[in-house]
Order: C-alpha cells, then sequence, then structure tokens
C-alpha cells in the first residue's frame, strides 16, 4: 500500500503535468490523433525554458572554459559508427512480457523497483543484495538468471497481477531507417542513439581547425533517440529526446582527475540553475555502461523519486580507438611536452535537457496559500530562476483607456530588442498577474495614470508580490540585471 506522503508526491506530479499541458510548457505529440506514446512537443513557454536551460548549459561549458568549443554534428551517420561505437551488438535493454498481460517490461527495472519496495519497508540490506545480485547477473549477460531472480522474488506483471513471464531477451534500443531509395541492409542507417558519436568522429576536425591542445572539450547539444520499452513518467523518459554531452579529451591516466572535477562542476551547474542542493545526490553505477571505467549519475529528487538527469562517465579510449579500429584513420593527438603520440582518453559529461527541463519545472511549480481570514486564497506560481523563464517582463497597462496602453506600448517597443517580454491589456490587472504567475514571469510591470504624470512605472515582483516604483529608463538595466545568465555563471 502506497503511505499518504507517496500518494501527495503523486498528487503533486500530476498536477505538474496537467500545469505544462495548461500553460503552453507540454503537449503530447500529434494529440488530435491522441498522441503517440512516449513523443512530446514543447509548446510556447516550454520551448523559452528549454532554450533557456540550453543557454544556461552551452554558456557555463564554451564560455567559462577557454578549451571547449562546441559543434552541431549530424543526426545520421555512417552506420560503421554504431558499430565501433558498440551499439549495434551492445545497446539493449532486457526485455520480458507478462503472457497474460502482454505488457512488455524492462525485466532490470521489475527487479530494481523490487528493490526499492525493501528499501522503503526499512529492509535496506535486503534491497541492497537485490541490486547487487541483478548487476551480477547483468554484467555476465545471464538473462536466464535475471528470469529465475524475477520468479524467486514473485514479481508479478502490475496489470495482469501474475507470474507467468516469457523469458528474459535483449532488445536493441536503436531506431533504424533506409537511407535513399533502395531498402537493402547496406543502406540502413541509425537515429543517432548519443550525440556523443558525431563529437568523437569530428575529435581531429576539431582539434586541428581549432588548434585545440590537451586537454580540451567539446560540446554539442542534439536530438538523440531510444526505442525506450519502459516509457513513461512524462518527459522523464522518451523516445526521442535531446542531449548536452561533453566530451573532454584528456592524457591516458589522467581521466580520473578529470573525472573527479568534472563530478563537481557538473554539480554545481545543477545547483546554479535552481535546483536545491537537498535535492540532488550522485549515485555511483554499480554496472557500467560498455565504453566506461567509471561511472557516477547525477541524480534529482522527483515527486516518483531520486531519477538520473546527467551521467558523467569516464569512457576511457573506447571510442576513438574504435573508431581508429572501424575507419583505419588514425584519431591520435601528437603531444608536444611528452613528444609522442597517443589517443587520448574522455571524460564524458552528458545531461538530458528534457530531464532538467522537468527538474526545473518540479522545483519551480508552487502551491501556496495567501492573505488571511476570509482574503484566504490558493496561489499557484513558478518559481523559475528570473533568467531560465519564458518571459522576462509583462508590460500591462492598469486599465485599457487614458492613454495608457499607448504609453505601455512605447515601453514595450523601447524594451523587446533586449529582452524577451510580452504586451498584454486584456482582463483586470490582477488576473494578468495570476497568468503570469502561473508561467513564472519575474516582473510585471504596471503603467498607471502617476506614470503619464512622472514616467514612473511598478514592477510587480512574482515570488514576494511585493511592488516597487521605478523610473522608467531604469527599467532595461534593471530586468537585464536580474534576468541575466550572469548570476547562473558565477555559481558554476
Ligand atoms: N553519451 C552517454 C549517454 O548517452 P546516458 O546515461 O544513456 O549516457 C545521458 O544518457 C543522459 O541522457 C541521461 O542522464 C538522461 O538525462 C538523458 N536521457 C537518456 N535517455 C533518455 C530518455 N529516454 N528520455 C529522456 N532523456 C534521456
Amino acid at each position: 500500500m502506497e503511505d499518504k506522503t507517496t500518494i501527495i508526491e503523486n498528487d503533486i506530479f500530476k498536477n505538474v503535468v496537467s500545469h505544462a499541458k495548461e500553460y503552453g510548457f507540454v503537449f503530447p505529440s500529434s494529440e488530435i490523433y491522441d498522441g503517440l506514446q512516449a513523443v512530446y512537443d514543447y509548446g510556447q513557454n516550454g520551448v523559452e525554458l528549454k532554450n533557456n536551460i540550453k543557454q544556461a548549459w552551452w554558456k557555463a561549458m564554451t564560455q567559462l572554459h577557454e578549451n571547449i568549443v562546441g559543434i552541431d554534428a549530424a543526426i545520421f551517420m555512417h552506420p560503421t559508427t554504431w558499430k565501433a561505437s558498440g551499439h549495434v551488438d551492445g545497446f539493449n535493454d532486457p526485455m520480458i512480457d507478462n503472457k497474460d498481460s502482454k505488457k512488455r517490461y524492462r525485466a532490470d527495472v521489475l527487479v530494481e523497483e523490487k528493490a526499492a519496495e525493501y528499501a522503503a519497508k526499512g529492509e535496506q540490506t535486503k534491497a541492497d543484495d537485490l541490486v547487487k545480485k541483478l548487476a551480477r547477473l547483468l554484467e555476465s549477460n545471464d538473462l536466464k538468471g535475471v528470469y529465475d531472480l524475477i520468479v524467486e522474488e514473485k514479481i508479478t506483471c502490475p496489470v495482469s497481477g501474475t507470474c507467468n513471464w516469457t523469458e528474459v531477451r535483449q532488445f536493441n534500443l536503436m531506431f533504424s531507417t533506409q537511407l535513399g531509395s533502395v531498402a537493402d541492409d547496406a543502406s540502413t542507417i541509425y537515429l543517432r542513439p548519443e550525440t556523443a558519436q558525431g563529437i568523437f568522429v569530428n575529435f581531429l576536425n576539431v582539434q586541428k581547425t581549432g588548434r585545440m591542445k590537451i586537454p580540451f572539450g567539446i560540446a554539442q547539444i542534439g536530438k538523440a533517440f531510444r526505442n525506450e520499452i519502459v516509457a513513461r513518467q512524462f518527459t522523464f523518459r522518451m523516445r526521442e529526446f535531446e542531449q548536452m554531452e561533453m566530451q573532454f579529451f584528456v592524457r591516458p591516466g589522467d581521466e580520473m582527475k578529470y573525472y573527479e572535477e568534472w563530478k563537481t562542476l557538473r554539480l554545481k551547474w545543477h545547483k546554479a540553475i535552481g535546483l536545491p542542493a537537498e535535492k540532488l545526490k550522485y549515485h555511483k553505477h554499480e554496472k557500467l555502461a560498455h565504453y566506461a571505467n567509471a561511472a557516477v549519475d547525477i541524480e534529482y529528487e522527483f515527486p516518483f523519486g531520486y531519477k538520473e538527469i546527467e551521467g558523467i562517465h569516464s569512457r576511457t579510449d573506447f571510442d576513438l580507438g574504435n573508431h581508429e579500429k572501424y575507419s583505419k584513420k588514425k584519431l591520435q593527438y601528437f603531444d608536444n611536452e611528452l613528444n609522442k603520440n597517443y589517443v587520448p582518453y574522455v571524460v564524458e559529461t552528458s545531461a538530458g535537457a528534457d530531464r532538467v527541463f522537468l527538474a526545473i519545472l518540479c522545483n519551480a511549480y508552487t502551491e501556496e496559500t495567501v492573505g488571511d481570514g476570509e482574503q484566504q486564497k490558493q496561489r499557484t506560481y513558478l518559481k523559475l530562476h528570473p533568467a531560465l523563464a519564458p518571459i522576462k517582463a509583462a508590460i500591462l497597462p492598469i486599465v485599457k483607456k487614458d492613454g495608457l496602453p499607448e504609453k505601455a506600448r512605447k515601453i514595450y517597443d523601447d524594451l523587446k530588442y533586449d529582452l524577451r517580454i510580452t504586451y498584454e491589456d486584456k482582463d483586470t490587472i490582477g488576473k494578468r498577474y495570476t497568468r503570469h504567475d502561473l508561467i513564472g514571469t519575474p516582473f510585471c510591470v504596471a503603467i498607471d495614470h502617476q506614470t503619464l504624470e512622472d514616467d514612473t512605472v511598478t514592477i510587480r515582483h512574482r515570488d514576494t508580490m511585493q511592488q516597487e516604483r521605478v523610473k522608467i529608463e531604469e527599467l532595461r538595466l534593471k530586468i537585464r540585471k536580474q534576468t541575466s545568465f550572469k548570476s547562473i555563471l558565477e555559481l558554476c
């Protein structure tokens, strides 16, 4: 049975999901056709928020590090890329079907959920043992062992409630499609399951044209695609999503030093964009991906529990080494100081833009009671970092007459080149404040009759609802200062 806290947390998550839809942040994809499972579209406010998150990442990576540059590689890549990277042979999830409900599950997730159940009941040792046992079985690719574990633990299908399982099989997560008009094997290509390979194959191009010296990094933001078996929890696990990845090329032997450094720096970034420290933690991998010799996740405490939002991996020379082998092209760096060539080692930071977006949205969603006695009412708003907010300021004449709209328009026209702002004159000022609270606009600028007399306006602050009177000529600087990325970057 779920405890009371879980029920409240789940309700909060439901509210966040419906808020996202109702206020133009996230819509189900092709909703008029009842949607497409695990695919979502970002609406008018969602795209602004997501772009701001991506900018905060891009700036933190490229502007704050002289030795990191960005690229934008194509989604389609030569098919051999995925052979060399190990994805054709190894990018699998163990799946299992329930014969009664015909539902498909990730076998490892079923076991992990059982472990979480033990932990929730206070049986932590039992939970840890189960996770370790699973890791051992997966490492040795013992699928029969995973099946036996599921049966032994009496894990049932949440839909049928039975233990009538098929055997556990491996399922490749890459989407494939055909290039050109001839449908034969030679023309089968994949939608990239990670953006990283676009960086690896461009390693030498960037190193040579940018005259980069090791250690240096290449950053990229782009779409990735995975045919996820378990697709749920809204935008947390999607089939089409966006990654913000950076590969840091280092001398062999230096990788653990940089791995530790990037672990710290990435956690700092998540805190800087507004995620509270007490809701963030590291989770060291028991089972390592085929390319890694060390890996840790940064997890955020969503209403449905702690979940990964970013992975930091020490990828050794696995990728560059394999691309050398398969392409028969040298992918080496000549180190002047050491006077020798080598294949660099790589430390990767890989954050999901959609997961960070979801974490930011869950964290910003605030319901509170304001006022006293009969005046008491419920208020919902998004407490977003001002630099991330979709709209920085709303320019609002308090009434639609007496020359106030004209004055407000002038202010809007003057500021719109520098700031993402909006002008609105419909409905009462109170309703307009509420609308902007709901999408997280940090500042509402009210133009009233006094404005016509002394060129001052009222700024209403979203979080405190407090108002201050300022001169129009001070507006630009004030809003720009408070919504600038500087306050994020200074903390990175
Ligand atoms: N290049 C390494 C890599 O792709 P990963 O841990 O598989 O590593 C990195 O993915 C990040 O991408 C994750 O931390 C997560 O934020 C995001 N991600 C992965 N699969 C996702 C999915 N199905 N939906 C949304 N985000 C996903």
